[in-house]
């Protein structure tokens, strides 16, 4: 039977976005399995075909790290970032006007239960380790289908296992050790210890319900709840995180 994945929300725990915001795409970068993450992404994407002028909205788009790779690949396509935080939003846009194409990348800054899309406006919508911490994550899935096209695709990683800090903290310290050294390492760690206290309260946050925790089945069903048709589905992200491929009927 699906959880009620929104009763038994509470105000706090939640995580600082724009104090991780600064920290992010450092970590990230010493994270291999966050970018075989977003690789399976833009393989999924890639495999679409999508046509030329195909809009495209990632929601909880952070720091643009999954849009800014897209756009490199293709940049005949419409892409909308939707986030809510400042400061992620700020470490994207510089991303994306790097690129040398202004208003490639739109951004939306707002949170997705607030935003106001038209229905069966995006050919894709994809979102990567965001929806758990929404408000409403059932509601979220919802309000994605109807702004997909008929046809069109929801490609999505969403983090639903609880958070394990030492276990993250050793796969981060062993990856460093091996490719960096122990100075870097150590460097790495003192510089970036804000992660680890937001890692801590998004383990406080799964504990008291205010972030969802699902495992594979139970989030199948939820897309399956909003209607979509659940095309892939596996585990990704050190198997803390489930990832689909779905589609919206015709
Ligand atoms: C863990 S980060 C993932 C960022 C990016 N998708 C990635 O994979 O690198 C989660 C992002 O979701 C955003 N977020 C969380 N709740 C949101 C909401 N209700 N509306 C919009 N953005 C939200 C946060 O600001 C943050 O940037």
């Amino acid at each position: 039977m699906l959880p009620d994945i929104e009763a038994s929300k509470s105000e706090y725990p939640s995580i600082d976005w724009t104090k991780y915001a600064k920290h992010y795409d450092q970590m990230c970068n010493h994270n291999p399995s966050y970018w075989e993450m977003i690789n399976s992404v833009l393989t999924a994407i890639g495999t679409l075909n999508l046509p030329e002028s195909s809009r495209i909205l990632d929601i909880g788009a952070g720091t643009g790290n999954l849009l800014f790779s897209l756009a490199k690949e293709r940049n005949d396509l419409s892409l909308f970032h939707l986030d809510f935080d400042r400061g992620m939003n700020e470490l994207a846009s510089a991303k994306y006007n790097s690129l040398g194409q202004k208003n490639t990348v739109e951004i939306v800054a707002c949170a997705v239960e607030e935003a106001n899309f038209p229905d069966n406006h995006f050919d894709v919508i994809t979102t990567t380790n965001a929806l758990y911490a929404t408000s409403e994550p059932q509601k979220v899935l919802s309000t994605a289908y109807d702004w997909i096209k008929p046809g069109g695709q929801l490609v999505i990683v969403d983090f639903g296992r609880p958070q394990n800090v030492n276990d993250w903290a050793w796969y981060m310290a062993k990856t460093s050790l091996v490719t960096q050294g122990i100075a870097p390492t150590i460097k790495l760690f003192r510089e970036n210890w804000e992660v680890a206290r937001q890692n801590k309260i998004t383990a406080e946050a799964q504990d008291s319900g205010n972030y969802w925790l699902h495992n594979t089945s139970e989030f199948k069903i939820a897309l399956e709840k909003s209607g979509f048709i659940v095309n892939k589905l596996d585990q990704c992200y050190r198997g803390y995180s489930d990832i689909a491929v779905c589609s919206k009927p015709h």
